[in-house]
């Protein structure tokens, strides 16, 4: 086990082992306890530990965590029943396929129609997965060779690189050559628009639509246009490496390393993310969703560079053991909180409108359970694991 500084970590006497072992029991039982007591409920943020219901959604993003951290239970079970939970959540999200109003079509089908396809083999889900590519690669601007944000025809956002490996599944699973050179064309105009010669990430690209040409950086969620919000950031690292799986371009695992080396330089002592890396000192609240993306990420990219760079997938792979460790703790994990109904908290969904601030999220507690659930295969099978599978996209 990894010894990390910080007052944080005192409570962090259990081994790293017991520890994952007990996430994943309380995880079940915060997830059975939502499916009971809010049905047919995909929240987003919990308001003082309960699962809002009325709360702002900005965008609805993240039906397919709570399919997902269902997904993850039933697999590291082996249990019929959650397999069967798994599916009724999955199935609930099949008419999202078509949403063309969101760019969030990835956050919703890769963590439960794909496990759903990769678990059991069965070709419906591949189906929908195919919709849901084809669905999200309509939103690709050909001037400026972008996929645009929810929010406007001009905008492009870091979070799409978690999205557009659907794209990717989508062109492999169809044989689709179009749907690949839209989903290349987002990745290198994101490589060349967003990411900053540090390996940082601003959050929002705007573009002239008449020209195609990119004007400027921007943010929506961080401090400032320069900023580097912590989130944007560790979906930058886990989606370019995601990418990679597809493309075997080494550009593309490049970016991840840049985002990757980036993200640890910027971390302090305890790990744990501020919201946003340049918040003033009076402003900085932890994001602990963007280290349980940058974990799960890390574990990820480990395995996609260890054919390559061993010194350095070993080194990803420490790191990424270190922030789920620092996350596995009573400050963050809700298992001593009685009556709080998320997982991780301290989570943060969207400072600026005071959404979700301080709170638990619902990706935090997905990435959280995935990060365990990859150190637990990495454990078991050193470097050789599949981290996500790609045998059935
Ligand atoms: N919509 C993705 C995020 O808030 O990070």
């Amino acid at each position: 086990m990894n010894t990390i500084p910080g007052a944080k970590l005192e409570t962090n006497s259990q081994t790293l082992a017991a520890r994952v072992d007990r996430l994943f029991d309380f995880s079940a039982g915060q997830v059975e306890r939502l499916i009971a007591n809010h049905p047919g409920l995909f929240p987003i943020y919990t308001q003082n530990g309960r699962w809002a219901h009325k709360g702002e959604g900005w965008t609805e993003w993240c039906g397919g965590f709570l399919a997902g951290m269902a997904w993850l239970i039933a697999n590291r079970t082996g249990s019929a029943d959650w397999r069967n939970r798994a599916i009724a959540l999955s199935s609930q999200l099949e008419p999202r396929k078509l949403d063309r109003d969101v760019h969030d079509l990835g956050f919703i089908f890769l963590n439960s129609y794909r496990p759903w396809y990769q678990t059991t083999g069965d070709p419906a889900p591949g189906e929908v997965l195919i919709t849901a590519g084809r669905t999200l690669a309509l939103r690709f601007n050909e001037r400026g060779r972008f996929l645009r944000s929810f929010l406007a025809p001009e905008s492009l956002f870091i979070d799409i690189m978690m999205n557009v490996p659907i794209i990717f599944l989508a062109a492999r699973a169809s044989g689709d050559q179009s749907l690949f050179e839209i989903a290349s064309a987002h990745c290198r105009t994101t490589e060349r628009t967003l990411i900053r010669e540090d390996g940082s990430t601003a959050h929002e690209g705007i573009f002239d639509l008449a020209t195609g040409r990119f004007l400027r950086q921007s943010t929506q969620q961080g401090v400032a246009a320069e900023s580097t919000w912590s989130r944007g950031l560790a979906w930058s690292l886990y989606g370019f490496c995601q990418v990679y799986a597809f493309t075997q371009d080494r550009a593309d695992l490049e970016v991840s390393w840049r985002n990757a080396d980036c993200f640890l330089r910027r971390l302090g002592a305890d790990r744990i993310p501020p919201w946003d890396f340049d918040a003033p000192a009076g402003a900085r609240h932890d994001d602990s969703s963007a280290g349980a993306i940058a974990a799960s990420g890390l574990f990820e990219l480990a395995r996609a560079t260890a054919a390559i760079d061993q010194a350095r997938a070993t080194r990803y792979e420490a790191a990424a053991t270190e922030l789920l460790s620092a996350l596995l703790c009573d400050h963050y994990i809700a298992w001593n909180t009685p009556a709080w109904e998320g997982v991780l908290k301290h989570g943060i969904y969207h400072f600026h409108k005071r959404l979700g601030v301080d709170e638990s999220v619902m990706w935090g507690d997905f990435f959280v359970l995935e990060a365990a659930a990859k150190l637990l295969q990495a454990q078991a099978s050193p470097r050789s694991w599949p981290a996500q599978s790609h045998a059935r996209d």
